[in-house]
Formats: structure tokens, sequence, C-alpha cells
């Protein structure tokens, strides 16, 4: 049976999951309205990544006995300045969601609950995937710098993730 606590702060979670579907898929309309088509389906992947992790949190919190209660979601941003400004914001996102998970781990150990923080390590190394992948788009994107053609070769390699082989 999960604490009060827990429960609070993994439901708590589950909408920050939800958030990040939602700022992804933000993102990808946003990039699909820039015409760079490959950009946003890199998006879209991102976004069916946050869903999962959503589930995962969901049947997690049912499996051990507590109640999935859904709050308020916030509206994502909607635009931004540029492909590299809209990737900052995705690794800066990941970044908070670090923390929030390491969070989640400290108040296991401070409940006792092992089980709790047994689960969180798969998130704890997902983290360490989610910002090497945001962070490595940040810095292609400052590699082709403001070349069109640069821009162009990577939407083909960013449209390929999740279709090769
Ligand atoms: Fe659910 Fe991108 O971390």
């Amino acid at each position: 049976m999960l604490s009060k606590n827990m429960e609070k702060a993994l439901n708590e979670q589950i909408n920050a999951e939800v958030f990040s579907t939602y700022l992804y898929l933000s993102m990808a309309a946003w990039f699909h309205s820039q015409k760079l088509a490959g950009f946003g389906h890199w998006m879209e992947a991102q976004a069916r990544e946050e869903w999962e992790h959503t589930m995962k949190f969901f049947h997690y919190v049912d499996e051990r006995g507590g109640r999935v209660l859904l709050g308020k979601i916030d509206a994502p941003q909607a635009e931004w300045e540029s492909p590299l400004e809209a990737f900052k914001a995705a690794y800066e996102h990941e970044k908070y969601i670090t923390g929030r998970i390491h969070e989640l781990v400290a108040l296991a150990r401070e409940e006792n609950d092992y089980a709790t923080e047994n689960f969180l390590q798969w998130f704890v190394t997902e983290q360490v995937e989610e910002e090497s992948s945001t962070g490595r788009v940040v810095d292609q994107i400052e590699m082709v710098a403001d070349s069109r053609q640069g821009l162009f070769m990577l939407d083909r390699e960013l449209g390929a993730r999740g279709r090769q082989g």
C-alpha cells in the first residue's frame, strides 16, 4: 500500500508526464506549421514516449492499491522563436523532469518505500537518455547555425526517428 504522501506525489508526476506529452505535441504542431515535418515527427515520437511514461505511473499507482486522481493540465506554450529555442526549451524541460524524479526517489527513501524506489530507477535511467537526446539536437542545430540547407538535412535526419531498422 502506498502512503498518502507517496500517492499524492505520484499523482502529481502523472500530471507532469501528461503535461510533457502536451508540451511535445505543441512543439510538434509548431514544427509542422514551420514546414519542418521531420522535426515535427521527432516531437510526435517524443510525445508518445511521454504518454508511455504517464501510463507507467498510472499502472504503478493502481497496482500498489493507490487511487489515480487526475488534475488540471496547463496549456503548453504554442510558439517558439526558432527550432533552436524550441529544442532548448525541451532540454530544459527534461532537466526539470529529472529533478522531479530525483525528488520522488528522495521521498520514497524517506518513507522506506523500497518498491517505489525500485520502480523509480527505470525513470532515473530514462532521464539520462531524455536529457542526452534533447541536448544532442540542441548541439546539432547550433552546428548548422543559420544554414537553411543544414536545417533541411537535420529535418530529414530527425524525421527518421523510429523509422530505421
Ligand atoms: Fe517523461 Fe521526457 O520524461
